[in-house]
């Protein structure tokens, strides 16, 4: 049997890629930037993950952004699925067997800041873990003590915030706590989130860079802002707001990583 390694290769069709790409809850848009895009379902790939999130479409995209070889993952399994915070771990390890070094990680989030409304992208610079769980629970290697005081690379930073500047947009900067979900948070975990140093809340990304510093991939990611959080507007939230949210500031992200992708190579 081909293993994913085998068929993620077919698919590259002698491209290299050393960035891949992370797209989070209603930002698939970025896969029609994919010059040459080959397409392969995740359920084709052996030990890749079913995500049965709405919105998150499960696939692999082989090809080209701006012109640098790139895989995107199109979908990615979180905590709540099934409790399992390791869960994109065989993902992250075929990723790192085919030569990837950059892994750069987009979600839509909750916003705790004014300045930061919906639609915003914000650049995450560091995060807090808020799950009460880890990734690397089980694992048996020293490796496991992996350091974080560095988690969100400062040269790739520096790229994505240039490709902002080039393509006239603005981004915010900010610390982004991950909550386990799959509900929302209350309003009183917003007020502490907020008195805790959060700027976003989101359910996913945090265990994927912890795994990402694992494999020794250099890590970036981004949110796109959908909603302030739970108690500042007075709303409810929901996953429909999130989904239908998303592309608006995605599309900001779309031009910015193409561009910050595309300047890689
Ligand atoms: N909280 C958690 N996750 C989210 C939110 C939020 O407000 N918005 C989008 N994903």
């Amino acid at each position: 049997m081909k293993t994913a390694s085998d068929i993620i290769i077919e698919a590259l069709n002698g491209l290299a890629p050393r960035v891949a790409l992370v797209l989070g809850s209603g930002l698939g848009g970025l896969v029609e930037a994919v010059e040459n895009a080959v397409h392969v379902p995740y359920s084709e790939l052996a030990g890749f993950p079913e995500s049965g999130v709405s919105g998150h479409a499960g696939e692999v995209v082989a090809g080209t952004l701006g012109g640098t070889p790139v895989l995107l993952l199109s979908g990615r399994v979180h905590y709540y699925e099934k409790g399992d915070a390791a869960a994109m771990r065989p993902v992250l390890e075929v990723l790192k067997g085919l030569g990837i070094e950059k892994l750069i990680l987009t979600n839509a989030a909750g916003s705790l800041r004014e300045e930061l409304p919906p639609g915003s992208v914000m650049l995450i610079e560091d995060h807090i873990n808020f799950s009460g769980t880890n990734p690397l629970i089980g694992e048996e290697t020293d490796g496991r003590f992996v350091g974080l005081t560095n988690a969100y690379d400062a040269d790739l930073r520096a790229r994505i915030e240039k490709a902002a500047k080039d393509e006239s947009i603005t981004i915010g900067h900010g610390v982004y706590m991950w909550f386990s979900g799959p509900s929302f948070e209350t309003p009183a975990e917003i007020r502490m989130a907020r008195t805790m140093g959060a700027d976003a809340v989101g359910m996913s990304t945090v265990p994927e860079v912890i795994l990402g510093r694992f494999l020794g991939l250099s890590c970036a990611a981004c949110s796109v802002i959908t909603n302030f959080a739970a108690g500042m507007t007075g709303g409810e939230l929901s996953h429909t707001e999130t989904k239908d949210m998303a592309p608006i500031g995605g599309k900001k992200l779309q031009a910015i990583l193409t561009r910050a992708i595309g300047e890689m190579s």
